[in-house]
């Protein structure tokens, strides 16, 4: 098999923000997952774990949404600020039943955003919230003058007003933030996001309008048909700069969505598949956005992604606790993959959830922590950000799976950073054929290559007791040819090949 790139044909940028996380307040995410409080004695900066900082910084993590998800249509941020000692303590109907005591609000996420070096990425509430309600957050948030908000926000520690740089109004407004019709959140998004001000004008928030689950393409022609829709005008582009997607990919049983770690290869061809989804919902939500967006002012947002399986047994099924295997590491390649390949529409992602919940990319217990095989990929892909994408054409590709789950079998992307230093990554998703593959460059001469991949069994996982039982691994077996490398990609692996 070839792999030929044309690293003079640039196809789009690839914004760092497409690796992208979040971070709900929903089972052991946000508390004991990131935030420990100061007098924990798991090592912390301002009551945020030192570890998970760390590992996430390792990976250059972008851009941290919060705090919800579904929680953020039920959250009003008066709750979380002020003297932690008088903030309510309250339940977490949502999620589990547990107590919220909201000892985590607005100023310790900016702290954290602060310590993690990324982008602050808010969720308003649109549910069960008022207009002057978030109106307020923002200007608390984001304004620097004279206002009653700003002044509580100083008086309660913080001087400076804070970036927020995204916004999103409303969460899942079609089911856990108020079932609304998508008419009736078309409404509302109008008017809860003109009091969305921008009060820097030197760094206005980037506005996130609540878009479909998966596949309800009508959500989405309702929504931009209303937001579009005159009185607006032309330069306001539906009153948004960013239209959310979700897609979680589970290989739903009845009432279950399947073991995390205990499956055959039928269950992991069909997770392939169902990852695929993930191409034809960008298409075909982005074909009706261009329709009202030619000029593809409104990026696409996918704001939740991932793998959804069954929680760990003996574990709160309000907490979505699940473990990640190898079937997660190639999900997340493939997927990031096709997020590279449609940089022209998708400009941020944010798996679900950085740690703890769903498809994370950490997992900890009490002072421990792992990373799993979903970190490494981030890690490996991590020279993808803020690069161009560039042409790749795989010639003697061949399909993979069984039955009528049938899957490419090697999916790849491949761009090329400020210094041309190419990165290619590739997904194997085959369980049983190893392919020998030279990369082709078109006029490019390779100095040096770096490989590096991450392999195992399909079900193997990193555990508390085993937790560098899958690492990436640096690959010394290559050949340098003229114009590339030869190479095998290993059966059920994800490989990165740099190229200078
Ligand atoms: O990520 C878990 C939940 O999935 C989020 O709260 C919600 O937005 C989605 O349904």
């Amino acid at each position: 098999m070839k792999l030929y790139i044309n690293e003079n044909h640039r196809q789009g940028h690839i914004r760092p923000e497409i690796y992208g996380h979040f971070s709900e307040h929903l089972g052991r995410c946000i508390y004991e997952g990131i935030f420990v409080g100061e007098d924990s004695e798991i090592p912390n900066v301002n009551g945020m774990r030192r570890d998970v900082v760390e590992a996430l910084r390792e990976i250059w993590i972008p851009v941290l949404r919060w705090p919800g998800g579904c929680f953020a249509d039920e959250y009003h941020w008066r709750d979380g600020i002020g003297p932690k000692e008088s903030r309510k303590r309250m339940i977490n109907t949502h999620w589990g039943g547990v107590v919220e005591d909201n000892s985590f609000g607005t100023h310790e996420f900016f702290e954290l955003c602060r310590q993690l070096g990324c982008k602050s990425y808010v969720n308003g509430n649109v549910g069960s919230g008022t207009v002057q309600e978030m109106s307020e957050w923002v200007e608390y948030m984001s304004f620097d003058g004279v206002s009653p908000m700003a002044e509580l926000r100083r008086k309660n520690g913080q001087d400076a007003a804070w970036c927020v740089d995204y916004f999103g109004v409303g969460n899942e407004n079609w089911g856990c933030g108020g079932n609304m019709t998508a008419a009736q959140y078309a409404q509302e998004y109008r008017r809860y996001q003109t009091y969305v001000r921008n009060y820097d004008r030197n760094a206005p928030i980037f506005k996130i309008c609540g878009g479909a689950n998966a596949d309800d393409y009508e959500w989405t022609r309702t929504v931009m048909e209303e937001c579009f829709r005159s009185p607006a005008p032309e330069e306001a582009h539906g009153y948004m700069d960013g239209y959310s997607v979700h897609y979680y990919v589970g290989v739903e049983k009845g009432e279950h969505k399947g073991s995390a770690t205990e499956f055959d290869e039928n269950v992991w061809y069909e997770t392939m598949k169902r990852a695929f989804g993930m191409e034809e919902l960008i298409s075909r939500h982005g074909a009706i956005m261009d329709q009202y967006d030619p000029e593809r002012r409104v990026g696409m947002m996918v704001d939740e992604w991932g793998c959804w399986h069954d929680v760990e047994p003996g574990t709160n099924p309000g907490f979505l606790y699940q473990q990640n295997t190898m079937r997660d590491a190639v999900v997340a390649g493939l997927t990031l993959n096709i997020f590279n390949r449609r940089c022209d529409r998708v400009r941020m992602a944010c798996i679900a959830q950085a740690v703890n919940v769903l498809q994370s990319v950490l997992l900890t217990d009490g002072p421990r922590m792992v990373k799993t095989p979903t970190w490494y990929v981030f890690h490996m892909y991590r020279f993808h950000q803020d690069a161009d994408l560039v042409y790749s054409w795989l010639s003697g590709a061949e399909e993979t799976g069984l039955g009528e789950n049938r899957v490419p079998g090697i999916v790849e992307s491949v761009s090329a950073d400020a210094q041309g230093i190419i990165t290619a990554t590739l997904s194997n998703l085959s369980l049983d054929r190893d392919e020998e593959l030279e990369i082709v460059l078109t006029e490019k001469r390779p100095q040096s290559v770096q490989i590096t991949r991450l392999s195992g069994a399909m079900n193997a996982y990193n555990s508390f007791e085993e937790p560098e039982k899958l690492k990436e691994e640096e690959i010394r077996e290559y050949e340098l040819t003229e114009r590339g490398v030869r190479l095998t990609i290993p059966a059920c692996s994800v490989t990165t090949v740099r190229i200078a």
